[in-house]
């Protein structure tokens, strides 16, 4: 029972004397997700959807110095009035930007140029926090939050980039991965009634999980671990890439368009299907959890099992019963391990995120929040899906039960599994 409160206490807020520490470790935590990389690693962006390891070093550099140094720190001398144009994400109302798939092509600043920047705004943000955070706890919580959001998508990119590399690198040494197949799903059913979901406080949550609203939920069930690759396996086996009454018309499209057969990075040889992963190359392991599929196909695979996917509200109320966590960056592991035996629900927190059902959109009365930063989530309420629960590589203290997570349904670089649900208890 003492896991959950790991991953569901709410980080301690900003307005207290440990602001600055609070900073420097989370500063320090994405400088030591780079020390096995090399500059040439960091310069790549390997597709549109990715960034280089450099860019994200100084975007985030950049979000403090916008949001926090340069409107609030008196005296504050902007490191390069340049840099806005080259690390400035999305932000219409902070001015024109780089175009996101060209963020590759930008070999300047160098790395060490970067490094440099982010010394400059870590010494601004010492002269900003020397008092603790005092008004400026509310943006130094997103700007951490937005730093922790940033170490996943580093090792999200360096995945994808290393899967595309011909000498298949390993970002970190092997690791040996428990064999052993866990137990057939067992399904947990919930009542369901009038709940709850959003953000309740205290503590930071991002805009997107608020307000705290009540939701109707039928009877159902939940699976109690994640689908595994061996049961993936299994639906490959019966032609699952191949038979469109399992996919919806996008999602068989894109089968097609793609030529999708396997999750994003299996490969197959000669001995059966390997796995690029962040410890390199490895056979697929039967007992983990199936990893690196599109909505489209944990949509397909719930059609096949002859169930369906939860709806974010489904999860959240379910998150509430929680005890066994999966793991998270903290943990050191990079993968998500097959579930521990156990009673009731298993890996709902840390492992990979788990799709919903549930359209990403406004909770009822959402209000972004306001000024430049109410561009950080409300903006992107179309059509992409909800996840939950957090991933592998998800640093540990980052979600909650009522964080959303979100990506489009054809995307899959993302550490993101599949949950079963079914109608009824
Ligand atoms: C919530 C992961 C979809 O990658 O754009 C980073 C996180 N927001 N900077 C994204 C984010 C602003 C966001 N995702
Ligand atoms: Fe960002």
């Amino acid at each position: 029972m003492g896991d959950i409160h790991r991953t569901t206490e709410a980080v301690p807020r900003a307005d207290d004397s440990e602001a600055l520490a609070r900073y420097r470790a989370v500063r320090r935590a994405t400088e030591a997700l780079i020390r096995s990389l090399t500059p040439e690693d960091m310069q790549v962006q390997s597709m549109p959807d990715a960034s280089p390891t450099k860019w994200h070093l100084a975007h985030v550099s950049w979000f403090f110095e916008t949001f926090l140094l340069t409107p609030h720190l008196t005296g504050y001398r902007v490191f390069d009035p340049r840099f806005g144009y080259l690390f400035n994400s999305y932000y219409e109302a902070v001015g024109a930007r780089q175009p996101r798939p060209e963020r590759g092509l930008m070999t300047r600043p160098s790395f060490d140029d970067v490094m440099a920047y982010r010394a400059h705004v870590d010494a601004g943000m010492a002269r900003l926090l020397a008092g603790g955070a005092g008004p400026h706890a509310d943006l130094l919580d997103l700007g951490l939050a937005h730093e922790q959001q940033h170490q996943e998508l580093i090792l999200m990119d360096i995945l994808h980039l290393f899967a595309g590399s011909p000498l298949q690198p390993a970002y970190a040494p092997p690791k040996g991965v428990p064999q052993t197949e866990p137990a057939p799903a067992a399904w947990i059913g919930f009542e369901g009634g009038l709940v709850e979901i959003g953000h309740a406080g205290p503590g930071f949550a991002f805009d997107n999980e608020t307000p705290r609203h009540k939701v109707w939920l039928e009877p159902f069930r939940l699976a109690d671990r994640l689908v595994t690759n061996g049961e993936w396996l299994a639906f490959m086996a019966d032609g699952g890439y191949g038979r469109p009454e399992f996919w919806l018309s996008d999602g068989w499209a894109r089968v097609q368009a793609e030529g999708w057969r396997a999750p994003l990075y299996w490969r197959e040889g000669e001995d059966g299907w390997t796995e690029m992963t962040l410890r390199g190359p490895r056979p697929v392991n039967p007992a983990a959890p199936v990893s690196h599929v599109s909505y489209f196909e944990a949509d397909a695979y719930a059609a096949w099992a002859g169930a369906r996917l939860p709806t974010e509200a489904e999860w959240e109320h379910a998150a509430a019963h929680a005890w066994h966590d999966g793991e998270f960056l903290t943990s050191g592991r990079l993968t998500a391990q097959p579930a521990p035996a156990g009673e009731g629900l298993r890996q709902m927190y840390g492992d990979l995120w788990e799709w919903t059902r549930s359209a990403y959109a406004p909770y009822p009365g959402f209000k972004p929040a306001k000024g430049a930063v109410g561009e950080y989530n409300g903006k992107f309420m179309a059509g992409q899906f909800v996840l939950r629960g957090g991933a592998c590589v998800t640093p540990g203290g980052h979600v909650r039960a009522s964080y959303r997570n979100f990506f489009y349904p054809h995307q899959r670089w993302m550490f993101s599994g599949v949950r079963l649900a079914r109608d009824g208890v």
